[in-house]
């Protein structure tokens, strides 16, 4: 057995896990987007505009390890848009909540592993060369959840891999805004607006709320809705949170550092955090230029594990 899963005897005996609640469990509502309006996904974000997204993870991912991974498991996989770029390095292991976004990534993405499970609690029973959660993260409104998917993380990393986590926002960069957007497909289309703001300030939680126009193959528009409640952790929280996550005495290397060459994407604050369970924590770089999606964030919380 391996030494990690070792120590982790929960490595070794489940499985997959048939999620308790669905996607955003937290949330009041289940999160239409995730259950009955999956087919529509890739209208929302379309795969076609995460290319120079997923090169920027990944190539953040690589430089943090000594060596490109060769395994690689996406914690809440969504639609697979990261995923149909990143396969083309390493092999990829796709965990997602929903089984109808699980289903449409496994039709852009048929030679990737995909898994049902929650980022809280599945244990596969072996380990990848590196972890990444990307904007699902923001599904965890609760610190206790938010240390619990980081866990899952580091359990599944072998010793020094490296885990990249990659929330939409920290507290310190959160603003009020709307967006609005939307693409065309084979014979049907959609448009969305969505209206982020903070009911609360005191919690740790924020609301996205989505109006979606979806026209049909008939040509005909109906007008659907969704709230999102996402999380929201300062970046101080993020560095202790990770630290507890991945035992504090496995991550002796918490840090964080300026990313210069971040700056043309997300303004002169820039940071990159790392942590590491090797005793020289690693800063980790980003590639220069901007990237599609500039309001993603100014803040890029890593961990290293
Ligand atoms: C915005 S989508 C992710 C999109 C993804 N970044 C991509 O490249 O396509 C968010 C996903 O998180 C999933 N999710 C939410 N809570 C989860 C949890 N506790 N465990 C696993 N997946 C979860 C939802 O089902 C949804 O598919």
């Amino acid at each position: 057995m391996d030494e990690r899963a070792s120590q982790h005897p929960e490595l070794t005996t489940s499985g997959p896990q048939s999620p308790a609640q669905g996607p955003g469990a937290g949330n009041a509502l289940p999160l239409r987007m995730y259950t009955g309006l999956a087919p529509w996904f890739h209208l929302l974000t379309a795969p076609a505009d995460y290319a120079e997204e997923a090169a920027f993870y990944w190539n953040a991912i690589c430089s943090a390890g000594s060596a490109p991974p060769r395994t690689l498991l996406e914690l809440g996989s969504g639609g697979g848009n990261n995923a149909s770029h990143m396969k083309a390095h390493c092999r990829l292991t796709l965990v997602d909540l929903s089984p109808q976004m699980l289903a449409l990534s496994r039709s852009l993405n048929p030679e990737c592993e995909h898994l049902m499970g929650d980022m809280r609690s599945v244990r596969l029973g072996r380990l990848f060369d590196a972890v990444f959660i990307h904007d699902a993260i923001c599904y965890m409104l609760t610190e206790v959840d938010l240390e619990r998917a980081i866990q899952t993380a580091y359990v599944h990393c072998k010793p020094g891999g490296v885990a990249l986590f990659a929330p939409d926002v920290v507290r310190e960069t959160f603003r009020v805004s709307t967006d609005h957007g939307g693409h065309d497909g084979a014979g049907r289309a959609m448009r969305y607006l969505e209206w982020t703001w903070d009911p609360d300030p005191d919690d740790s939680t924020y609301l996205t709320d989505f109006a979606y126009l979806l026209r049909d193959e008939k040509g005909e528009v109906r007008v659907e809705m969704d709230r999102h409640q996402l999380g929201l952790f300062a970046r101080a929280d993020w560095l202790r949170i990770i630290r507890i996550g991945c035992g504090s005495s496995a991550a002796p290397g918490l840090s964080h550092g300026p990313s210069p060459s971040c700056t043309a994407r997300s303004g002169p604050e820039s940071r990159c955090f790392s942590a590491s369970s090797l005793a020289r924590p690693k800063e980790i770089r980003c590639p220069g230029g901007s990237i599609g999606s500039s309001e993603m964030t100014a803040w890029w919380p890593v961990g290293l594990i």
